[in-house]
């Protein structure tokens, strides 16, 4: 693998080496630490980010790596320089492996094209966010023990929403089953899932629920009445199934799409998640590595 820009790249053996992989480094294996050594990975992130971009920047650190990073606010950008000559100036540097967030999907693509190096997507526009759907499967891998089998209800913003746009390759891939759920302005035109007609019926029959913020610097907005429609509140979390858990990418807005006794209580993997960012990133930064050395 030299990029990683779409998730439709990643065959199920693919998906599931990455996995391993990020386990591995997760329960312990330090078999990795020098994978990076020497080099340097550049972040660039036209668009904000607090997870993303941190966990990268450890990863790669964790890696033995240098890291240069971009972000909009503070760079030249406010004095004119082009996107492209951004990505060229950093790219001039030397960094073996470019991380890319921008909010037009297919930007990461022409980054690799002017740059000719690795890069890796962080999210673009509302097309994909490929480590996200990945450190979401090492985490069902890792608290549930599988995937093949479970059912995942995407709930909310599914339309706009580049996490669900990975998700949506990456968890049939590995044998789950989706159900989308969320006012009807917020479903994808053309999809081949399931859509749910109520919060409450997918509540009952779900291994997991994975909660989408409403986008709303991708124009989406919710109106009155969402979080009682399709909020995750705690009469829900308590009609979930036994073993059944709560998953978001972050960030949360709380009482909008997921009250506060939801993120915060026992079936919460929200920061799971995070936590399992750092692993699955170097587990895809060393991937990487290997194919350039
Ligand atoms: C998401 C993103 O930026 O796509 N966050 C993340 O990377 N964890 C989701 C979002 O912003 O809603």
């Amino acid at each position: 693998m030299k990029s990683l820009i779409t998730t439709s790249q990643l065959t199920r053996p693919a998906l599931e080496a990455l996995i391993e992989r990020a386990i591995r480094v997760a329960e312990g294996g330090d078999q990795d630490a020098v994978a990076l050594a020497g080099a340097a990975v550049a972040t660039l992130f036209f668009e904000p980010s607090t997870r993303t971009r941190l966990s990268f920047e450890l990863a790669a650190r964790r890696l033995g790596a240098d890291v240069v990073s971009f972000d909009l606010a503070g760079s030249s950008a406010s004095k004119g320089e082009s996107e492209r000559d951004t990505v060229l100036t950093l790219a001039a540097m030397g960094p073996q492996i470019l991380v890319v967030r921008h909010s037009t999907g297919g930007f990461p693509d022409q980054v690799e094209e002017w740059t000719g190096r690795a890069v890796v997507n962080g999210g673009d526009g509302s097309r994909e966010h490929p480590t996200q759907a990945l450190l979401d499967a090492v985490t069902l891998v890792r608290s549930l023990g599988r995937i093949d089998g479970l059912t995942m209800a995407i709930v909310g913003d599914v339309a706009h929403s580049r996490v669900a746009g990975s998700l949506m390759r990456v968890m049939p891939t590995l044998g789950a089953e989706l159900v989308l759920a969320g006012p009807r302005h917020f479903l994808p035109d053309h999809h081949e899932f399931s859509v749910a007609g109520d919060l409450d019926e997918v509540v009952a029959a779900a291994d997991v629920i994975y909660l989408l913020r409403v986008q709303r610097e991708r124009g989406a907005s919710e109106g009155k009445g969402y979080h009682r429609s399709w909020g995750l509140d705690a009469r829900r979390a308590a009609a979930m199934r036994p073993h059944a858990v709560i998953m978001h990418p972050g960030p949360i807005n709380r009482g909008v799409e997921i009250s506060d006794e939801a993120a915060d209580g026992p079936r919460s993997l929200i920061l799971d998640q995070v936590a399992n960012g750092v692993p699955t990133r170097m587990a895809v930064l060393a991937t990487i590595a290997e194919s350039l050395s």
